[in-house]
């Protein structure tokens, strides 16, 4: 079974004991492909190093909400620079977080607008992450006469919620929530979702998918996210495989 890692944190400090292990263990456990992304700029660049060194890794670059308020006056400039890497295949992680309000909204807004000006300049698939703000990034999205291809990563929205993203044209992805006993509304919304525009992911070191919860996780364990979203979509673990590698290299433009 060959596994694509659509979303991980290998620059994450939490892997800097044994990063090359985590690595290696990613290899064995399946995982053919993965992206690393960047939370803000200096993250980007470690993303953008780890896909340097190993083939297998691909890199996103941007600026997530919490990051937004220090984003400097340059980001913009310093980001397509960064985007113009052959290894760099999305604008990301951007969007919305008002569960943790760490940047002022206005802020997040105007940073979120100013990347998607940038990612359709640029012809670059975004990853958002979006959390208890769906509201002003639909918003945001239907004011806009141009939108990027892209994912909603670790998606947190409703089914409705879902069919919406789905009609602009993004690929949807779960990461280990999923699998979690009170994912009632998560597998529900998955449910919304065709595979076509299924992705599967870790978030890693965050987020780790039962059995393992509560420990740091790591791209290795992306298989559990599969074999949930096989089990609830009906297909086989191997079939399901085949199709999020497919899913996430026609979004990240990776030859498949
Ligand atoms: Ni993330």
């Amino acid at each position: 079974m060959k596994l694509f890692d659509s979303h991980c944190h290998l620059d994450d400090e939490k892997f800097n004991e044994d990063r090359a292990e985590t690595i290696a263990r990613l290899r064995e456990g399946g995982v053919e492909r993965c992206v690393c992304v960047g939370s803000d700029l200096p993250s980007s660049r470690r993303c953008v190093a780890l896909a340097e060194q190993y083939p297998f890794i691909y890199a996103a670059a941007g600026v997530h909400p919490h990051e937004a308020k220090d984003a400097p006056a340059d980001y913009l400039d310093q980001l397509k620079t960064l985007l113009a890497h052959p290894k760099v295949m999305a604008l990301g992680e951007i969007g919305l977080d008002y569960y943790y309000d760490l940047s002022p909204r206005d802020v997040q807004k105007r940073v979120v607008q100013e990347q998607l000006d940038l990612a359709c300049d640029t012809d670059m698939p975004v990853i958002f992450h979006i959390r208890d703000a769906h509201g002003d990034m639909f918003d945001i999205l239907r004011s806009r006469s141009r939108l990027p291809a892209g994912v909603i990563h670790c998606c947190s929205a409703s089914a409705e919620m879902v069919r919406e993203y789905l009609k602009m044209g993004f690929y949807i992805s779960f990461a280990g929530p999923i699998t979690f006993k009170n994912a009632a509304g998560p597998v529900f919304a998955s449910q919304a979702v065709p595979l076509d525009r299924l992705l599967i992911e870790t978030d890693s070191p965050y987020l780790a998918p039962v059995p393992l919860r509560g420990r740091r996780n790591e791209p290795a364990n992306v298989r559990y996210v599969l074999e949930k979203q096989a089990e609830i979509h009906g297909v086989p673990p191997e079939e399901l495989a085949e199709i999020t590698f497919r899913n996430a290299c026609a979004l990240y433009r990776i030859p498949a």
